[in-house]
Protein backbone atom coordinates (compact mmCIF):
# COMPACT_ATOMS: atom_id res chain seq x y z
CA UNK A 1 0.00 0.00 0.00
CA UNK A 2 1.14 3.45 -0.97
CA UNK A 3 0.86 6.14 2.14
CA UNK A 4 0.40 10.19 1.82
CA UNK A 5 1.14 12.08 4.87
CA UNK A 6 0.17 15.97 4.99
CA UNK A 7 2.23 18.33 6.75
CA UNK A 8 5.53 19.04 7.58
CA UNK A 9 6.21 19.11 11.52
CA UNK A 10 7.81 16.82 13.87
CA UNK A 11 4.85 15.16 14.46
CA UNK A 12 4.36 14.34 10.41
CA UNK A 13 8.11 13.12 10.56
CA UNK A 14 7.28 10.78 13.34
CA UNK A 15 4.13 9.26 11.30
CA UNK A 16 6.05 8.80 8.42
CA UNK A 17 9.27 7.30 10.40
CA UNK A 18 6.70 4.75 12.15
CA UNK A 19 4.60 3.58 8.83
CA UNK A 20 8.50 3.31 7.05
CA UNK A 21 8.40 0.39 10.05
CA UNK A 22 5.50 -1.27 8.09
CA UNK A 23 5.95 -3.96 6.44
CA UNK A 24 2.93 -3.39 4.45
CA UNK A 25 3.49 0.12 3.49
CA UNK A 26 5.43 0.53 0.08
CA UNK A 27 6.18 4.17 -1.26
CA UNK A 28 5.21 6.58 1.52
CA UNK A 29 4.79 10.61 0.35
CA UNK A 30 4.57 13.51 2.26
CA UNK A 31 3.00 16.87 1.20
CA UNK A 32 5.19 18.97 1.86
CA UNK A 33 7.44 17.13 3.95
CA UNK A 34 10.83 18.34 5.48
CA UNK A 35 14.27 17.57 5.31
CA UNK A 36 14.03 15.18 7.52
CA UNK A 37 11.65 12.62 5.89
CA UNK A 38 13.71 12.69 2.76
CA UNK A 39 15.15 9.26 3.19
CA UNK A 40 11.41 7.67 3.98
CA UNK A 41 9.58 9.36 2.00
CA UNK A 42 9.26 10.90 -1.31
CA UNK A 43 8.21 14.67 -0.28
CA UNK A 44 6.26 17.09 -3.21
CA UNK A 45 4.80 20.28 -2.95
CA UNK A 46 1.30 20.10 -4.15
CA UNK A 47 -0.30 23.84 -3.92
CA UNK A 48 -4.10 23.40 -1.96
CA UNK A 49 -4.44 27.61 -3.06
CA UNK A 50 -7.31 26.19 -5.46
CA UNK A 51 -8.64 23.20 -2.27
CA UNK A 52 -7.89 20.08 -1.46
CA UNK A 53 -9.05 18.51 -5.87
CA UNK A 54 -5.25 18.90 -6.09
CA UNK A 55 -3.60 16.93 -3.60
CA UNK A 56 -6.79 14.25 -3.78
CA UNK A 57 -5.47 14.21 -8.04
CA UNK A 58 -2.27 13.41 -6.26
CA UNK A 59 -3.22 10.73 -4.14
CA UNK A 60 -5.11 9.32 -7.46
CA UNK A 61 -1.92 9.52 -9.72
CA UNK A 62 0.24 7.82 -7.38
CA UNK A 63 -2.20 5.00 -6.25
CA UNK A 64 -2.52 5.96 -2.72
CA UNK A 65 -4.14 3.41 -0.73
CA UNK A 66 -4.48 5.90 2.24
CA UNK A 67 -4.00 9.41 3.52
CA UNK A 68 -3.16 10.28 7.11
CA UNK A 69 -3.50 14.33 7.57
CA UNK A 70 -1.45 15.81 10.63
CA UNK A 71 -2.15 19.50 11.27
CA UNK A 72 -5.40 20.91 12.24
CA UNK A 73 -5.72 23.62 9.23
CA UNK A 74 -6.70 20.93 6.16
CA UNK A 75 -8.91 19.37 8.58
CA UNK A 76 -11.28 21.77 9.77
CA UNK A 77 -10.79 23.19 6.47
CA UNK A 78 -12.45 20.16 4.56
CA UNK A 79 -10.08 18.06 3.10
CA UNK A 80 -11.57 15.12 4.60
CA UNK A 81 -14.87 15.45 2.97
CA UNK A 82 -13.05 16.15 -0.47
CA UNK A 83 -10.84 13.24 -0.03
CA UNK A 84 -14.29 10.89 1.13
CA UNK A 85 -16.53 12.46 -1.74
CA UNK A 86 -13.68 11.20 -4.05
CA UNK A 87 -13.98 7.60 -2.58
CA UNK A 88 -10.51 7.70 -1.28
CA UNK A 89 -9.02 6.38 1.91
CA UNK A 90 -8.47 8.90 4.50
CA UNK A 91 -8.04 8.84 7.91
CA UNK A 92 -9.17 12.05 10.09
CA UNK A 93 -12.50 13.81 10.84
CA UNK A 94 -14.32 15.76 8.53
CA UNK A 95 -14.82 19.27 8.80
CA UNK A 96 -18.25 19.58 11.03
CA UNK A 97 -16.32 16.96 13.45
CA UNK A 98 -13.28 18.86 13.09
CA UNK A 99 -15.10 22.05 14.88
CA UNK A 100 -14.34 20.41 17.67
CA UNK A 101 -10.61 22.16 17.65
CA UNK A 102 -12.11 24.49 15.00
CA UNK A 103 -14.51 26.16 17.61
CA UNK A 104 -14.13 26.46 21.18
CA UNK A 105 -17.28 27.76 21.76
CA UNK A 106 -18.36 24.80 19.98
CA UNK A 107 -16.46 22.59 22.00
CA UNK A 108 -17.44 24.03 24.79
CA UNK A 109 -21.48 23.63 23.83
CA UNK A 110 -20.18 20.03 22.81
CA UNK A 111 -19.11 19.31 26.52
CA UNK A 112 -22.31 21.25 28.24
CA UNK A 113 -24.35 18.64 26.24
CA UNK A 114 -21.97 15.54 27.34
CA UNK A 115 -22.00 16.76 31.03
CA UNK A 116 -18.10 16.93 30.47
CA UNK A 117 -15.85 18.39 33.33
CA UNK A 118 -14.38 21.97 31.91
CA UNK A 119 -13.70 25.35 33.03
CA UNK A 120 -17.11 27.91 33.42
CA UNK A 121 -17.18 29.99 29.87
CA UNK A 122 -18.75 32.69 28.57
CA UNK A 123 -18.33 33.48 24.60
CA UNK A 124 -18.70 37.06 23.62
CA UNK A 125 -19.03 39.20 20.02
CA UNK A 126 -19.15 42.72 21.83
CA UNK A 127 -16.15 44.05 23.58
CA UNK A 128 -17.97 46.03 26.07
CA UNK A 129 -19.91 42.77 27.28
CA UNK A 130 -16.71 40.89 27.37
CA UNK A 131 -14.84 43.57 29.61
CA UNK A 132 -17.65 43.72 31.85
CA UNK A 133 -18.11 39.67 32.47
CA UNK A 134 -14.10 39.74 32.98
CA UNK A 135 -14.99 42.84 35.67
CA UNK A 136 -17.28 40.53 37.52
CA UNK A 137 -15.88 37.34 37.42
CA UNK A 138 -12.35 38.51 38.63
CA UNK A 139 -8.82 37.45 37.42
CA UNK A 140 -6.50 35.19 36.95
CA UNK A 141 -9.10 34.21 33.88
CA UNK A 142 -8.39 33.14 30.75
CA UNK A 143 -9.39 34.54 27.31
CA UNK A 144 -9.56 32.86 24.05
CA UNK A 145 -9.96 33.49 20.63
CA UNK A 146 -12.96 31.02 19.20
CA UNK A 147 -11.28 30.05 16.14
CA UNK A 148 -8.07 28.66 14.97
CA UNK A 149 -4.77 30.90 15.94
CA UNK A 150 -1.97 28.70 15.22
CA UNK A 151 -1.68 27.70 18.90
CA UNK A 152 -1.56 32.16 19.68
CA UNK A 153 -5.27 32.51 20.41
CA UNK A 154 -5.04 31.91 24.11
CA UNK A 155 -3.74 34.19 26.76
CA UNK A 156 -4.08 33.38 30.00
CA UNK A 157 -4.54 36.86 32.30
CA UNK A 158 -3.03 37.31 35.47
CA UNK A 159 -5.13 41.00 36.13
CA UNK A 160 -8.22 42.69 34.68
CA UNK A 161 -5.84 45.31 32.36
CA UNK A 162 -4.13 42.10 30.77
CA UNK A 163 -7.48 40.84 30.28
CA UNK A 164 -9.09 43.74 28.69
CA UNK A 165 -6.27 44.29 26.79
CA UNK A 166 -6.95 40.65 25.06
CA UNK A 167 -10.64 41.17 24.41
CA UNK A 168 -9.55 44.86 22.90
CA UNK A 169 -7.00 42.70 20.37
CA UNK A 170 -9.23 40.15 19.39
CA UNK A 171 -12.42 41.77 19.11
CA UNK A 172 -11.60 45.42 18.31
CA UNK A 173 -7.98 44.91 17.16
CA UNK A 174 -9.10 42.39 15.18
CA UNK A 175 -5.53 40.29 15.92
CA UNK A 176 -7.06 36.84 14.79
CA UNK A 177 -9.21 37.91 12.02
CA UNK A 178 -12.34 35.64 12.08
CA UNK A 179 -10.96 33.55 13.77
CA UNK A 180 -10.80 36.05 16.97
CA UNK A 181 -14.29 37.09 15.95
CA UNK A 182 -15.61 35.44 18.56
CA UNK A 183 -13.63 34.93 22.26
CA UNK A 184 -14.59 32.45 24.91
CA UNK A 185 -13.33 33.67 28.24
CA UNK A 186 -12.99 30.80 30.44
CA UNK A 187 -11.96 30.49 34.11
CA UNK A 188 -8.45 29.99 34.70
CA UNK A 189 -7.91 25.98 35.70
CA UNK A 190 -5.29 25.33 38.55
CA UNK A 191 -3.37 21.57 38.58
CA UNK A 192 -1.12 19.54 36.34
CA UNK A 193 -1.78 19.08 32.21
CA UNK A 194 -1.57 16.02 30.47
CA UNK A 195 -2.44 15.24 27.10
CA UNK A 196 -4.80 12.55 26.41
CA UNK A 197 -5.48 10.99 22.74
CA UNK A 198 -8.00 8.43 21.27
CA UNK A 199 -8.04 6.55 17.91
CA UNK A 200 -12.04 7.06 16.96
CA UNK A 201 -13.71 4.64 14.18
CA UNK A 202 -17.39 5.72 15.12
CA UNK A 203 -18.09 3.49 17.45
CA UNK A 204 -14.76 2.65 19.22
CA UNK A 205 -12.22 4.60 21.05
CA UNK A 206 -8.96 3.94 21.50
CA UNK A 207 -6.85 5.26 23.56
CA UNK A 208 -3.13 5.77 23.33
CA UNK A 209 -0.73 5.92 25.80
CA UNK A 210 -0.54 8.81 27.96
CA UNK A 211 1.53 12.43 27.07
CA UNK A 212 2.69 15.75 28.68
CA UNK A 213 4.10 18.62 26.53
CA UNK A 214 5.74 22.18 28.19
CA UNK A 215 4.04 24.71 26.17
CA UNK A 216 5.81 27.61 27.58
CA UNK A 217 9.32 28.79 26.17
CA UNK A 218 11.86 29.35 29.26
CA UNK A 219 12.78 26.80 31.56
CA UNK A 220 10.58 26.58 34.89
CA UNK A 221 7.48 27.06 32.90
CA UNK A 222 8.18 30.66 32.23
CA UNK A 223 8.05 32.80 29.64
CA UNK A 224 4.89 32.93 26.54
CA UNK A 225 3.39 29.95 25.26
CA UNK A 226 4.68 28.00 22.14
CA UNK A 227 3.46 24.96 20.31
CA UNK A 228 5.14 22.89 22.34
CA UNK A 229 8.78 23.18 23.50
CA UNK A 230 9.16 19.15 24.65
CA UNK A 231 7.72 16.45 26.19
CA UNK A 232 7.35 12.60 27.78
CA UNK A 233 5.21 9.77 27.69
CA UNK A 234 4.04 7.87 29.87
CA UNK A 235 2.62 10.82 32.00
CA UNK A 236 2.65 9.14 35.72
CA UNK A 237 -0.01 12.37 36.25
CA UNK A 238 -2.20 9.95 34.74
CA UNK A 239 -2.53 6.58 36.48
CA UNK A 240 -5.34 4.01 36.01
CA UNK A 241 -7.78 5.28 37.36
CA UNK A 242 -7.71 8.75 35.94
CA UNK A 243 -7.61 7.05 33.08
CA UNK A 244 -10.63 5.29 32.93
CA UNK A 245 -12.25 8.17 34.59
CA UNK A 246 -11.56 10.29 31.29
CA UNK A 247 -12.28 7.33 29.18
CA UNK A 248 -16.04 7.24 30.86
CA UNK A 249 -16.70 11.05 31.97
CA UNK A 250 -14.73 12.51 29.14
CA UNK A 251 -14.40 10.87 26.19
CA UNK A 252 -17.77 8.74 25.70
CA UNK A 253 -19.80 11.45 26.28
CA UNK A 254 -18.27 13.86 24.00
CA UNK A 255 -18.59 11.26 21.64
CA UNK A 256 -21.94 10.62 22.50
CA UNK A 257 -22.97 14.31 22.19
CA UNK A 258 -21.39 14.35 18.39
CA UNK A 259 -23.58 11.57 17.59
CA UNK A 260 -26.70 13.15 19.09
CA UNK A 261 -26.09 16.29 16.63
CA UNK A 262 -25.02 14.36 13.24
CA UNK A 263 -21.60 14.19 14.00
CA UNK A 264 -19.98 10.69 13.88
CA UNK A 265 -16.65 11.35 14.67
CA UNK A 266 -13.88 9.27 13.15
CA UNK A 267 -9.96 9.92 13.58
CA UNK A 268 -8.12 11.52 16.01
CA UNK A 269 -9.45 13.23 19.48
CA UNK A 270 -6.62 14.78 21.91
CA UNK A 271 -8.08 16.26 25.38
CA UNK A 272 -5.63 18.36 26.67
CA UNK A 273 -6.63 18.04 30.49
CA UNK A 274 -5.79 20.28 33.35
CA UNK A 275 -5.89 17.81 36.52
CA UNK A 276 -6.83 20.15 38.71
CA UNK A 277 -8.15 19.18 42.83
CA UNK A 278 -11.49 18.55 41.95
CA UNK A 279 -10.51 16.02 38.94
CA UNK A 280 -9.78 16.19 35.29
CA UNK A 281 -10.90 19.41 32.92
CA UNK A 282 -11.35 19.67 29.66
CA UNK A 283 -8.63 22.89 28.56
CA UNK A 284 -9.22 21.76 24.88
CA UNK A 285 -10.20 19.64 22.13
CA UNK A 286 -8.27 18.69 18.95
CA UNK A 287 -8.38 16.75 15.82
CA UNK A 288 -5.69 15.33 15.62
CA UNK A 289 -2.30 14.22 16.98
CA UNK A 290 -0.18 16.47 19.58
CA UNK A 291 3.18 17.79 18.13
CA UNK A 292 5.46 17.55 20.31
CA UNK A 293 3.46 14.51 21.87
CA UNK A 294 3.36 12.40 18.49
CA UNK A 295 7.27 12.14 18.98
CA UNK A 296 7.11 10.51 22.05
CA UNK A 297 3.96 8.42 21.75
CA UNK A 298 4.86 6.66 18.62
CA UNK A 299 7.88 5.40 19.47
CA UNK A 300 6.74 3.71 22.41
CA UNK A 301 4.02 1.83 20.26
CA UNK A 302 5.09 -1.54 19.18
CA UNK A 303 2.07 -2.11 17.42
CA UNK A 304 2.00 -1.66 13.49
CA UNK A 305 0.84 2.14 12.79
CA UNK A 306 -0.57 1.25 8.99
CA UNK A 307 -2.55 -1.44 10.46
CA UNK A 308 -4.01 0.95 13.31
CA UNK A 309 -4.97 3.54 11.34
CA UNK A 310 -6.59 1.36 8.59
CA UNK A 311 -8.54 -0.52 11.53
CA UNK A 312 -9.84 2.87 12.15
CA UNK A 313 -11.06 3.28 8.83
CA UNK A 314 -12.33 0.21 8.33
CA UNK A 315 -13.86 0.50 11.80
CA UNK A 316 -12.64 -2.10 13.35
CA UNK A 317 -10.96 -0.48 16.22
CA UNK A 318 -12.76 -3.02 18.40
CA UNK A 319 -10.53 -5.78 17.44
CA UNK A 320 -7.43 -4.18 18.06
CA UNK A 321 -5.16 -4.47 20.59
CA UNK A 322 -2.25 -2.13 20.73
CA UNK A 323 1.16 -3.16 22.24
CA UNK A 324 3.54 -0.76 24.44
CA UNK A 325 6.92 -0.70 25.48
CA UNK A 326 7.19 0.03 29.10
CA UNK A 327 10.45 1.95 28.41
CA UNK A 328 9.53 6.09 28.84
CA UNK A 329 10.02 8.84 25.96
CA UNK A 330 11.72 11.66 25.54
CA UNK A 331 11.45 14.84 22.79
CA UNK A 332 13.37 18.10 23.83
CA UNK A 333 12.50 20.47 20.90
CA UNK A 334 15.31 22.55 19.55
CA UNK A 335 13.45 25.48 18.20
CA UNK A 336 15.05 29.10 16.54
CA UNK A 337 16.55 31.72 18.38
CA UNK A 338 13.99 34.59 19.09
CA UNK A 339 10.93 31.63 18.77
CA UNK A 340 7.60 31.73 19.92
CA UNK A 341 7.96 35.88 18.43
CA UNK A 342 7.60 35.76 14.94
CA UNK A 343 10.84 37.60 14.27
CA UNK A 344 12.92 34.29 14.81
CA UNK A 345 15.66 33.82 11.83
CA UNK A 346 16.17 30.74 10.04
CA UNK A 347 18.63 29.59 7.22
CA UNK A 348 21.11 28.50 9.72
CA UNK A 349 22.77 25.08 8.99
CA UNK A 350 22.42 22.17 11.20
CA UNK A 351 25.89 20.35 12.60
CA UNK A 352 25.65 17.27 13.81
CA UNK A 353 22.82 15.48 12.99
CA UNK A 354 24.31 12.23 11.82
CA UNK A 355 25.66 11.87 15.29
CA UNK A 356 22.98 12.68 17.25
CA UNK A 357 21.39 9.85 15.51
CA UNK A 358 23.80 7.20 16.40
CA UNK A 359 23.21 8.50 19.89
CA UNK A 360 21.40 5.87 22.34
CA UNK A 361 18.54 5.02 21.56
CA UNK A 362 18.30 8.18 19.93
CA UNK A 363 15.98 9.62 16.90
CA UNK A 364 15.80 13.04 15.83
CA UNK A 365 12.45 14.00 14.81
CA UNK A 366 12.28 17.39 11.83
CA UNK A 367 10.15 19.93 12.80
CA UNK A 368 11.38 22.65 10.58
CA UNK A 369 14.36 22.10 8.22
CA UNK A 370 14.70 22.44 4.58
CA UNK A 371 17.40 21.22 2.22
CA UNK A 372 20.16 24.54 1.57
CA UNK A 373 22.83 23.89 -1.35
CA UNK A 374 22.92 19.97 0.19
CA UNK A 375 22.76 20.95 3.89
CA UNK A 376 20.03 20.98 6.25
CA UNK A 377 19.25 23.95 7.62
CA UNK A 378 16.75 25.64 10.15
CA UNK A 379 13.16 26.67 8.49
CA UNK A 380 11.24 26.89 11.33
CA UNK A 381 10.52 28.52 15.16
CA UNK A 382 10.47 24.68 16.26
CA UNK A 383 13.36 23.12 14.43
CA UNK A 384 13.82 20.09 15.31
CA UNK A 385 12.48 16.84 17.83
CA UNK A 386 15.57 15.15 19.74
CA UNK A 387 13.88 11.92 21.33
CA UNK A 388 14.90 9.05 23.08
CA UNK A 389 13.97 5.73 25.02
CA UNK A 390 15.16 4.87 28.10
CA UNK A 391 14.37 2.33 30.75
CA UNK A 392 12.72 5.33 33.14
CA UNK A 393 12.27 8.88 32.49
CA UNK A 394 16.09 10.26 33.90
CA UNK A 395 17.46 7.83 31.71
CA UNK A 396 15.42 9.36 28.72
CA UNK A 397 15.99 12.14 29.42
CA UNK A 398 19.78 11.82 29.94
CA UNK A 399 19.87 9.99 26.63
CA UNK A 400 17.85 12.77 24.68
CA UNK A 401 20.22 15.83 26.19
CA UNK A 402 23.31 14.30 25.34
CA UNK A 403 21.57 13.92 21.39
CA UNK A 404 21.03 17.68 21.90
CA UNK A 405 24.54 18.25 23.04
CA UNK A 406 26.16 17.02 19.41
CA UNK A 407 23.55 19.38 17.55
CA UNK A 408 24.28 22.82 16.48
CA UNK A 409 22.87 25.97 14.58
CA UNK A 410 22.93 29.32 15.55
CA UNK A 411 20.42 30.74 17.56
CA UNK A 412 19.73 27.35 18.84
CA UNK A 413 17.24 27.24 21.78
CA UNK A 414 15.95 24.91 23.93
CA UNK A 415 14.66 23.97 27.51
CA UNK A 416 17.12 21.92 29.56
CA UNK A 417 14.36 20.98 32.24
CA UNK A 418 12.21 18.71 29.93
CA UNK A 419 10.43 16.33 31.90
CA UNK A 420 10.82 17.75 35.15
CA UNK A 421 7.27 17.11 36.42
CA UNK A 422 7.61 13.42 36.17
CA UNK A 423 11.36 13.41 37.82
CA UNK A 424 10.42 14.73 40.76
CA UNK A 425 7.92 12.35 41.20
CA UNK A 426 10.64 9.80 40.48
CA UNK A 427 12.81 11.24 42.88
CA UNK A 428 10.14 12.16 45.61
CA UNK A 429 7.72 9.45 45.14
CA UNK A 430 5.14 12.38 44.54
CA UNK A 431 4.67 15.41 42.71
P1 LIG B 1 -4.44 25.92 24.00
O1 LIG B 1 -3.95 26.79 22.89
O2 LIG B 1 -5.92 25.80 24.10
O3 LIG B 1 -3.67 24.62 24.04
O4 LIG B 1 -4.00 26.65 25.34
C1 LIG B 1 -2.66 26.96 25.54
C2 LIG B 1 -2.32 26.82 26.99
O5 LIG B 1 -3.02 27.80 27.76
C3 LIG B 1 -2.74 25.50 27.62
O6 LIG B 1 -1.83 24.47 27.37
C4 LIG B 1 -2.76 25.88 29.08
O7 LIG B 1 -1.45 25.91 29.62
C5 LIG B 1 -3.28 27.30 29.04
N1 LIG B 1 -4.73 27.31 29.30
C6 LIG B 1 -5.72 27.24 28.39
N2 LIG B 1 -6.93 27.28 28.98
C7 LIG B 1 -6.69 27.38 30.31
C8 LIG B 1 -7.53 27.47 31.47
N3 LIG B 1 -8.86 27.49 31.39
N4 LIG B 1 -6.93 27.57 32.67
C9 LIG B 1 -5.58 27.58 32.79
N5 LIG B 1 -4.75 27.51 31.74
C10 LIG B 1 -5.28 27.42 30.52
N1 LIG C 1 1.39 20.18 21.78
C1 LIG C 1 0.06 20.61 21.84
C2 LIG C 1 -0.68 20.51 20.59
O1 LIG C 1 -0.28 19.83 19.67
O2 LIG C 1 -1.74 21.11 20.48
Amino acid sequence: MNVLVVGSGGREHTFVWKLAQSPRVDRIFAVPGNAGMADVAECHDVSTAQGFDALADFAEANDVGLTVVGPEAPLVAGIVDVFEERGLRVFGPNAASARLEGSKEFAKRIMEAAGAPTGAYRAFTDAEAARAYVDEAGAPIVVKADGLAAGKGVVVCQTLAEAHAAIDDMLVGGAFGDAGSTVVIEECLVGEEASFTVFCDGVTALPLAGSQDHKPIFDGDEGPNTGGMGAYSPAPVIDDALHALIMTDIVAPVLAAMEAEGHVYRGILYVGLMVTADGPKVIEFNCRLGDPETQVILPRLESDLADLIDAAVDGRLADVELSWTDDSCVCVVMASGGYPDPDYTTGHAISGLADAALADRATVFHAGTSLRDGHVASAGGRVLGVTALGSDISVAVERAYRACDLIEFHGAHYRRDIGHRALARLTHGGA
